[in-house]
């Protein structure tokens, strides 16, 4: 059978060249770029050209190794200060999904641990950790995706919002994996997709893999989920996360929260899918997730042209944070987890 995610590949790299599938000319240009610098990486992460949690992260980590490959350091000293230079830099890029900082470190955590050894066995080191970082997202996908099938049944419509798909991730995605996994089993799941204002990943992403992977989608504009809930036809939201706080607190894009409401109205369960690489314990609640606000052209100047007058404020965060009280389960990689979530997310990392 002909592997779809050959062509949803959001990041990889191959003979020691860093690609990326540029998401923001999606869909109209399936473009791949070479990323050859650090600084690349930084505005690849910066302008969504790469995006998604999962994804934010593996490219960071190639992206550090990228950094320090052609370093000319006389030892370990001098190499972790370059090395540190470019992790902090890298940092920078976006603030609120954990697993950029979380593949930054794990990279940082290896080189430390590899001091004794000569920097030219170190890089090789690196190169090997940011590989295992795209690979183990990789089966935590698919795991997440067999986890939540178990929550799902054949003939069920699910809505989704943004993109937590194969483009946000290493293979499969987070929230659209179980749909994928569906899909191989023969079951018929259909999909709604909230278009997802103002970069529209839903309508530009979302849709695009989707129909890519055969998955039966319907897109709507953000503000017809209600009356789409009204109808009965929603048997299951189901969405990605860019952090969840100690608490079950979890951070996606702007919208979700909005979503979590009405499926409470609804009497809609509401799922949140992701890895334990997007679970950050050292967050105690939604509170402290630190929210990226983006630029006020992309509100008042969407599709492409002006939409709003010259000089209006704008508002734009890119993320908000759904109360855990509102979340029906977390879907992991290693199980589906239930209320009180500051144990069961606890017994994770015990
Ligand atoms: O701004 P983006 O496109 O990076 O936001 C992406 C999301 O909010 C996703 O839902 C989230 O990162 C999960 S991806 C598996």
């Amino acid at each position: 059978m002909e592997n779809i995610f050959d062509k949803i590949l959001s990041v990889k790299m191959e003979d020691g060249d860093l690609i990326i599938l540029d998401q923001t000319k999606l869909p109209e240009e399936t473009t791949f770029i070479t990323l050859e610098k650090v600084e690349d990486v930084w505005d690849a992460i910066f302008h969504l050209k790469v995006r998604g949690a999962p994804a934010i992260g593996i490219a960071a980590a190639y992206g550090l190794y990228i950094a320090v490959r052609n370093i000319d350091a006389p030892d370990f000293d001098a190499f972790w200060a370059e090395l540190k230079k470019a992790s902090d830099y890298l940092a920078s890029s976006r603030p609120t999904a954990v697993n950029l900082f979380w593949a930054l470190k794990r990279m940082e955590r290896k080189a430390l641990a590899a001091k004794d050894k000569n920097v030219a066995e170190i890089k090789d080191i690196l190169k090997e950790e940011a590989q295992l970082i795209r690979d183990e997202d990789e089966a935590m996908c698919r795991a997440i995706g067999e986890n939540a099938l178990t929550l799902f049944r054949d003939g069920m419509t699910v809505l989704t919002h943004c993109n937590a798909g194969g483009l946000a991730t290493a293979q499969y995605g987070t929230a659209l994996s179980p749909l994928y996994l569906a899909k191989e089993k023969g079951w018929d799941i259909k999909v709604y997709a909230d278009e997802t204002r103002p970069l529209l990943q839903g309508a530009r992403l979302t849709t695009w893999e989707l129909q890519k992977g055969g998955v039966d989608v319907t897109l709507i504009c953000d503000n017809m989920a209600a009356m789409v809930m009204s109808k009965g036809i929603i048997d299951a939201i189901i969405v990605g996360c860019d952090r969840v706080a100690a608490n079950g607190d979890a951070a996606n894009k702007i919208g979700t929260y909005g979503l979590a409401v009405l499926a409470k109205y609804h009497n809609i369960p509401f799922y949140v899918a992701g890895p334990t690489s997007t679970i950050d314990m050292d967050t105690k609640t939604g509170m402290d997730i630190p929210i990226e606000e983006r630029k006020e052209c992309e509100v008042s100047c969407g599709f492409g042209k002006r939409t709003a007058p010259e000089g209006v404020k704008v508002f734009n965060p890119a993320f908000d944070v759904t109360p855990n009280e509102l979340i029906t389960a977390i879907i992991t990689e290693k199980g589906v987890l239930k209320q009180p979530y500051t144990e069961s997310l606890a017994k994770l990392f015990e």
